[in-house]
């Protein structure tokens, strides 16, 4: 059966967000980014925002109570209106966000039901947040790639007509701690969730379409590409 509660796993960068959105749109899922969720709460400068913002802008995680919060009021929401299920993407981040994320879904009987790796090398991330330009008015929101995916006027958000940046974390500088944060924070969940069985591995260096496509029948299929207990599968 396919899969309707689904986190995103990968390297800053990875894909998961481009991803995540293509996925809910087609399966009629709720999309929640943590990183979205977290830049809405500084441009409106929230008390999370306001707890959040130097975090982000030096590329290290904000703390987990912080951005526990922050999701479990996303998931209270997307249920009370009645979505048919969700994509996290970038949560959790660290062992504790799990455990967090576990406790909570089982209280209301919405276990996670596939993790998708979207495995993309370090070099390839590097050349697309380099790229990476992201619409500066947070409500919009729309994220484009110099290479990839340019916008139709240079410059401008094809959505809303406001300019396009390069995020504050998308200096190269800061994508090297956040890589350096990634591998040290967020790479042990990979271990954790191949242990429970929900795992499954997506190639995140081809092309947007073709990766859409293996996510697809990824959840499609629902369930994990390995046994759970050695990856023998
Ligand atoms: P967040 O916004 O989640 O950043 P991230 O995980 O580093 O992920 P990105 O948004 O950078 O990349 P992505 O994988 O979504 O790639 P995208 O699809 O955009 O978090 C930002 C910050 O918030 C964190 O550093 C932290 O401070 C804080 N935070 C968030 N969640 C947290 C948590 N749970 N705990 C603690 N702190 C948290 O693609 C990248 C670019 O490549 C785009 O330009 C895109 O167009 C292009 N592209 C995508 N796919 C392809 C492809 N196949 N081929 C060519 N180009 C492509």
């Amino acid at each position: 059966m396919a899969a309707t509660r689904v986190i995103m796993l990968g390297p800053p960068g990875a894909g998961k967000g481009t991803q995540a959105q293509r996925l809910c749109k087609e399966a009629g899922l709720a999309h929640m980014s943590t990183g979205d969720m977290l830049r809405a709460a500084v441009a409106a400068g929230t008390p999370v925002g306001l707890k959040a913002k130097s975090y982000m802008d030096g590329g290290k995680l904000v703390p987990d109570e912080v951005v526990i919060g922050v999701l479990v009021e996303a998931i209270d929401k997307a249920l009370k209106n009645n979505a048919k299920g969700f994509v996290l993407d970038g949560f959790p981040r660290t062992l504790p966000q799990a455990e967090a994320l576990k406790t909570n879904l089982a209280q209301r009987n919405l276990p996670i039901e596939q993790v998708i790796l979207v495995n993309t090398p370090d070099k390839v991330v590097q050349d697309r947040l380099a790229a990476r330009r992201s619409c500066s008015d947070p409500k919009c929101g729309a994220v484009y790639n110099l290479t990839s995916k340019p916008p139709k006027k240079a410059d401008t958000c094809d959505i809303c007509g406001k300019p396009i940046v390069l995020r504050n974390d998308d200096k190269p500088e800061t994508v090297l701690v956040r890589q350096q944060t990634y591998w040290r924070d967020t790479a042990p969940l990979i271990q954790y969730y191949k242990q429970a069985g929900l795992l499954v591995e997506v190639d995140g260096s081809g092309s947007m379409d073709d990766i859409a496509v293996a996510i697809k029948a990824t959840v499609a299929k629902g369930g994990s590409s390995s046994c759970g207990c050695c990856g023998c599968r």
